[in-house]
């Protein structure tokens, strides 16, 4: 990540510099994405432009990029042979005034940066989940750098030795901190139907459609608390982490505490699909 992409400049990191009063910083006033690139490939790289816009639209910040600019500004930072992601980040820039109204003019800063994607063990061995009241706001299927809610949900989970939190709204489990939430409930696989509670997650998307292909039952309905602890195996997913079976939940197994037969069976689909678009 030695060079990294500032307001249309590649830069090294050190100079990559931005003002103490961006909105960014002073308000958190931004989006985000994560994009997966495979040997040198973006991964799903229309959906993820196509969730940026959404999230810009959110927040009344539309930018005319088009997918190819994108593609453009993002190719140069990846070095060929890795499993990589490309963080990209849109705030409202800098005012030289702190007020929360937007300014009357606005030069959005755009940064994006390269990064390697580590390995996950759990993705492999499974990981503990807790779950837990979700405590952040309601536009949660905007992907805004506004994270806060999420982190403290995530550091709560790893203060009690848990890989991620399973959040619970309502009754009824949404998603994780930082991942979408499959269960595979009476021999069906859920997941929570697309709401602004959750963030339209790409990798359920990708997992949706395996899923749809080849002939394993599915469904996007509410996955009650109640549900989900009977459930025989329960998912987290995320572009980074990919499909991460989670085999305790609150302290009890999930079925025989491993990794069940329908994660291994949809792991393997998605490993075969990233191999088909390299
Ligand atoms: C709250 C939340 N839900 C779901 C996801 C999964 O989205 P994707 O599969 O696009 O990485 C993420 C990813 O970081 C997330 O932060």
């Amino acid at each position: 990540m030695d060079i990294v992409y500032l307001n249309g400049e590649y830069l090294p990191l050190a100079e990559a510099k931005v003002s103490v009063l961006d909105r960014g910083f002073l308000f958190g006033d931004g989006v985000y994405e994560v994009i997966p690139a495979y040997a040198g490939r973006l991964f799903r790289l229309e959906d993820h432009i196509q969730r940026l816009n959404n999230s810009l639209n959110g927040i009344r910040l539309p930018l005319n990029y088009t997918v190819s600019d994108w593609e453009a500004i993002f190719l140069p930072l990846l070095d060929g042979g890795k499993d990589q992601y490309i963080y990209l980040q849109i705030t409202r820039g800098y005012s030289p005034k702190r007020d929360h109204g937007f300014p009357q003019q606005t030069r959005p800063t755009i940064f994006a940066m390269c990064s390697d994607i580590l390995p996950f063990a759990g993705r492999i061995n499974g990981i503990r989940a807790i779950t837990m009241d979700d405590t952040r706001w309601q536009l949660c299927h905007i992907k805004a750098i506004t994270l806060l809610g999420n982190i403290l949900l995530r550091q709560e989970a790893l203060d009690q030795g848990c890989a991620e939190a399973i959040l619970v709204k309502n009754g009824q489990a949404i998603e994780g901190a930082a991942s979408n939430l499959f269960a595979v409930v009476d021999g069906i696989l859920l997941t929570p139907p697309k709401t602004n509670d959750i963030l339209p997650g790409i990798t359920r998307d990708v997992i949706l459609e395996l899923a749809k292909k080849h002939g394993i039952a599915h469904r996007e309905d509410l996955i009650s608390l109640e549900a989900l602890h009977a459930a025989s195996e329960i998912w987290v997913a995320s572009s980074t982490r990919e499909i991460v079976p989670v085999v305790e939940l609150d302290g009890v197994s999930v079925g025989d505490g491993q990794p069940g037969p329908v994660w291994h069976a949809m792991d393997q689909l998605l490993q075969a699909y990233k191999k088909s678009l390299s």
